[in-house]
């Protein structure tokens, strides 16, 4: 079985360069399941419930979240009743939506764990807690694969927690960078890891954002209004190939288009 995870998509041009690629990857690796992470897909940050629609419509089985999945009201609702539509799962239980879901396949039961980290981001339960919650619930659920997309800041804690993960999930893919890492490979017991997938937005930002507002926000320390950036974008990810026999990984490939 082949798993696509696809980076944080930013902006309009980020939704239309995933629309543009998603279903030639797809063909390409053979996806039995895709997941692309939509906190930015909304211009101006978040995800609105257009923005989500688009990304479902391009190929995605599952949109993934962040820091910024509540940042948009219109969204809350679409949170509560839309199963495929994660958010973090440390949040407080008070929080719209969930971070856990199961794909049915047929064959077999997919979960998708959406976890968040503490590190440089706003506090909730522990990732490792939390994740420890949500791989017994998949696997209560009947789960053969389990993919976690961690959305955290710091490169020792994802790694720490792709570690703490090995041999129970299928695959740990970091998000929330926006800046795909060179360290795409299976762990020791058996779990794919990417500290992080990079993005699907425009190239030349920061974080997708116009590099200038960046630079002023950091240099000057004045609020500044950002805006998505112009110019070609690129679309990073992975695809993870899956044994639903042992629930663990045999490849994982990073590319970008
Ligand atoms: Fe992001
Ligand atoms: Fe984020």
């Amino acid at each position: 079985m082949n798993l696509l995870a696809i980076g944080d998509v930013v902006g309009a041009a980020g939704c239309d360069h995933l629309r543009a690629h998603l279903p030639a990857l797809k063909r390409h690796y053979h996806a039995d399941v895709t997941i692309v992470n939509g906190e930015n897909a909304a211009e101006g940050n978040g995800v609105t419930p257009a923005a989500a629609d688009h990304i479902f419509q391009s190929g995605a089985d599952v949109i993934t979240g962040g820091n910024h999945s509540f940042r948009r009201r219109e969204i809350y609702d679409r949170l509560e009743r839309d199963d495929f539509l994660l958010r973090p799962a440390n949040y407080p239980d008070s929080a719209p939506g969930r971070g856990l879901c199961v794909l049915d396949l047929g064959r077999c039961l997919v979960g998708v764990i959406n976890v968040m980290g503490e590190v440089y981001l706003p506090a909730t339960r522990s990732p490792f807690e939390t994740a420890d919650r949500m791989v017994a619930q998949a696997k209560e659920a009947g789960c053969r694969l389990i993919v976690v997309d961690l959305h955290a800041e710091a490169t020792s804690e994802k790694l720490a927690l792709g570690y703490y993960l090995d041999g129970r999930v299928t695959a740990v893919v970091g998000t929330h960078t926006h800046v795909p890492t060179a360290d795409a490979r299976l762990l020791p017991g058996g779990t794919a890891y990417i500290t992080d997938l990079g993005m699907c937005g425009p190239a030349e930002s920061v974080l997708g954002v116009k590099k200038e507002q960046s630079i002023a926000l950091m240099k000057d320390k004045l609020p500044v209004r950002f805006e998505t950036a112009p110019g070609p974008c690129r679309l990073d990810g992975v695809c993870v190939t899956a044994d639903p026999a042992t629930g663990l990984a045999t490849a994982i490939e990073a590319f970008s288009a």
